[in-house]
């Protein structure tokens, strides 16, 4: 699609190229008005597929980002040989009580924290946080995690969600469920940001780990408590569409950072974000349990530095309901 585009660009340009030639020729003052127009339109139509060229090439970016950021939580896991074998223990632990040993009945004695580094890999190894679905949406929301989440937006019951990493619209639709269960349509909205598009799943294995799966856009409350904007979150657009929706609805307002879980990107999201947070409510930085796959500061890292110069936040430990969470030390409460 793109070098389709590409090439009609090039035959725009040509044409362009050609109508300029032309009007050099022949002089007459009505000749050279038309072809003018002919200019103006040809210009919009290359500035038109110029954007799309741009926006579908964001897109690819982003596809390619994602898969590379997956390559690395598998190869630095079998670098660390972690099933069956050795890995550090010193990194961040995604259990509150990681330290609790339990003994087998083959005598072997192990943390609590080592069955859940199993868990955490084996979810990700094995693509799991694609085999969920809420209302028929693939959602890749963790389940343990989710239950917490929706006991904040439960005790929240926020007005305005800013759902950052839209993906094919999971998060949108769950958050849209619980919120339709306190505020009519036209009461409350989610904005929800991705680069991409929603129509396409970053996760290519997703087909095959939900098969029943639907499309978002066929549950009706996408359209009624949804605002998708193509954008990276804290780009102009989606921001404008996060004040829009303040500004129509009001508080609380909630974020949800789930876009590539990486250390800059997160920690500006938390710096440029967070303003928007209301008293008593929520930044929710997902899965911080990564850092210690990648083996180097990711979401983990971004939330303790955004809290060294905020002390507007503070985590939340009571919301890791079942000890075990993906997002541990990222539910983020707004205490002034
Ligand atoms: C882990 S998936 C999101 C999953 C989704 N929240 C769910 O629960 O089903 C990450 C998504 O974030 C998007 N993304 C990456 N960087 C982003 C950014 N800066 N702003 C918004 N979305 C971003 C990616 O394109 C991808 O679709």
């Amino acid at each position: 699609m793109t070098w389709r585009k590409f090439f009609l660009l090039s035959v725009q340009l040509l044409s362009l190229r050609t109508c300029i030639a032309g009007a050099a020729i022949h002089d007459p003052k009505t000749r050279i008005a038309e072809m003018l127009m002919r200019v103006s339109t040809k210009l919009e139509t290359i500035y038109m597929l110029q954007e799309e060229v741009m926006a579908e090439l964001d897109e690819i970016r982003s596809l390619r980002e994602s898969s590379e950021d997956n390559d690395n939580i598998h190869r630095t896991n079998d670098e660390v040989g972690c099933v069956g074998s050795v890995y550090s223990l010193d990194r961040a632990s995604s259990f509150v009580s990681a330290n609790e040993t339990v003994a087998m009945n083959n005598g072997h004695v192990v943390r609590l924290d080592d069955i859940l580094y199993g868990y955490d890999y084996v979810f990700e190894q094995k693509h799991l946080f694609s085999a969920g679905s809420w209302l028929g949406v693939q959602s890749q929301q963790d389940p343990w995690d989710l239950v917490a989440i929706q006991q904040i937006l439960w005790d929240v019951k926020p007005k305005v969600i800013y759902d950052i990493g839209t993906n094919v619209g999971g998060s949108a639709i769950l958050f849209a469920h619980i919120m339709s269960q306190y505020a009519k349509p036209g009461e409350a909205l989610i904005v929800s940001v991705d680069p991409k598009d929603y129509t396409i799943n970053w996760d290519a294995q997703a087909q095959r780990l939900c098969p029943r799966c639907t499309p978002v856009a066929d549950n009706p409350l996408w359209g009624q408590y949804v605002r998708f904007v193509k954008a990276r979150a804290v780009e102009r657009p989606a921001l404008a569409a996060l004040q829009e929706a303040i500004a129509t609805f009001g508080g609380p307002v909630l974020i949800s950072v789930d876009g590539w879980h990486r250390y800059a990107e997160v920690l500006k999201q938390c710096q440029v974000l967070n303003q928007y947070v209301t008293i008593g409510s929520y930044i929710i930085v997902q899965d911080t349990k990564l850092d210690r796959f990648l083996r180097k500061a990711g979401p983990r890292r971004a939330v303790y530095d955004f809290l060294k110069n905020n002390a507007d936040f503070e985590i939340d430990k009571s919301r890791e309901a079942f000890l075990y969470s993906q997002h541990s030390d990222g539910y983020l409460r707004r205490i002034r």
